[in-house]
């Protein structure tokens, strides 16, 4: 990606219609991941055809699998099956992607290949020793650059200890690097969170055929163990929406009088549904239409209308659940009545940018009061009417600090452009189209 795309969004009516957002991020990467280890061939339907995912299909070609789109969203996978994965012959490239990264460090540290990973200017910046430090107590060698940074090699080994880990940090793609390790290491291998974070790794192994069991511990810590070298068989994957992609069209729905959209397939795990507890808990109107489960993963579509939000306190411990969805609840949070105050986000510093960063710099370039605490909180002072705007806000390579910003822009006084809107590619492909149907104005500048 090396042009820039600066883009504007300018203030709407109402906006409506019915849509279906793209498939979910973190679903996709791990179907093609585990596609490519299991035994026959993975079908999966509604694969997010973003670069970042695109990128972990690259990846899973050059160790060996067959991974071939057959139409929109349709992709077949033919695995090499557990611990069969060849040494590729070239740099794995994840691009923009920490999930592609962390969990593929995971996957190859089991198998006796060498493998080196680099990324983009984002991702060569992001902190990989969460990774590395338990894959090296289990028997990989890293030599990555200073802070475990990529580029990085990964020296695998197919004889591996499983071992029992309490995560440092609420990280589901630290316990995934690590459940992805134990996959192919005789025994069990046990990742303790204190937080629960997303679970399509366990959901996902099981539909493979792993054994991955949890226990809640005495101090209320949960336990997830999975057996080492299972047989895992090709499976058919549907591909629920992205709950964190529906996030944009959902606040932007909120923020326009008059709105009423309707989203379908959503998916509505709960450890990724925070943001939309703390909506209607800001008085949103979304109704949760039609629950259903779809291959594991439950969905729902889901009705949204506009409505007067109020600044409520979000508590530090719904963090895991809505980790990627606090820059666009500070653009509802901006137009909401009253403070929000959003607790414990300290990791949102080291995502694909400091994000408490880039949205307190962006929300006061728009006119926004707002407040970074030393404990890494945020603070935004709404007044219950239309920000500003008219600024031009810096995404340093960051898809969703691009994203909140232009759906801030819909409702705000003068428009709001970004500087590049060209990584919203990495996560949700036609983004500005699909808002402009349902009423946005966001155009290329
Ligand atoms: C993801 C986990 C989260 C999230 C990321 C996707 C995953 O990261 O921010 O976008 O697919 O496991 P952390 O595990 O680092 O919090």
């Amino acid at each position: 990606m090396s042009q820039a795309k600066p883009l504007r969004s300018s203030s709407t009516g109402a906006l409506k219609g019915t849509i279906r957002v793209p498939g979910d991020k973190s679903i996709s990467h791990r179907s093609l991941m585990l596609g490519a280890v299991a035994v026959g061939e993975t079908v999966i339907h509604g694969l997010l055809e973003g670069e970042d995912v695109l990128h972990t299909a690259a990846a899973m070609r050059l160790l060996g699998a067959w991974a071939e789109r057959d139409a929109d969203g349709v992709w077949r996978v033919r695995g090499v099956g557990l611990g069969a994965l060849a040494e590729p012959a070239q740099v794995l490239d994840m691009g923009n992607s920490g999930t592609a990264a962390r969990l593929l460090m995971g996957l190859v540290a089991a198998h006796p290949i060498t493998c080196v990973f680099t990324g983009d200017a984002s991702l060569n910046k992001r902190p990989m020793a969460r990774v590395t430090t338990p894959l090296e107590q289990m028997g990989a060698r890293f030599v990555g650059r200073s802070g475990g940074r990529l580029p990085l090699t990964v020296v695998g080994s197919d004889a591996m200890t499983p071992i029992t880990y309490r995560l440092p940090v609420a990280s589901a793609q630290v316990k995934s690097a690590i459940i992805l390790a134990g996959l192919n290491t005789p025994g069990a291998t046990t990742v303790i969170e204190a937080e629960p974070t997303r679970d399509h790794t366990e959901l996902m192994l099981r539909h493979f055929g792993a054994t991955v069991t949890t226990e809640r511990l005495e101090d209320g810590a949960l336990a997830v163990t999975v057996v080492g070298q299972p047989e895992l068989t090709g499976r058919t994957i549907h591909v629920p929406s992205d709950p964190s992609s529906a996030a944009f069209p959902v606040v932007a729905a909120l923020l326009r009088p008059g709105s009423e959209v309707l989203l379908n397939d959503v998916g509505m795990n709960p450890r990724r549904t925070g943001l939309f507890d703390t909506l209607v808990e800001m008085g949103a109107d979304i109704a949760f239409e039609n629950r259903r489960d779809q291959a594991g993963e439950p969905v729902a579509d889901l009705r949204v209308r506009y409505s007067r939000l109020k600044g409520v306190v979000v508590p530090a411990d719904r963090a895991p659940s809505m980790i990627d969805e606090y820059p666009v609840l500070a653009a509802a949070a901006a137009c909401a009545e009253g403070d929000t105050v959003m607790l414990g986000l300290k990791e949102l510093r080291v995502k694909e940018s400091d994000r408490l960063a880039m949205v307190a710099e962006g929300l006061t370039r728009c006119g926004v009061s707002v407040e970074v605490g030393a404990d890494d909180s945020l603070t935004v002072h709404g007044t219950g009417s239309a920000p500003k705007g008219g600024a031009t806000v810096a995404t340093a390579m960051d898809h969703r600090i691009a994203m909140s910003f232009l759906v801030l822009g819909t409702a705000s006084a003068e428009p709001i452009q970004v500087d590049d809107g060209a990584f919203i590619e990495t996560s949700f492909p036609g983004f500005s189209t699909l808002m402009n149907g349902l009423g946005a104005r966001i155009d290329e500048v």
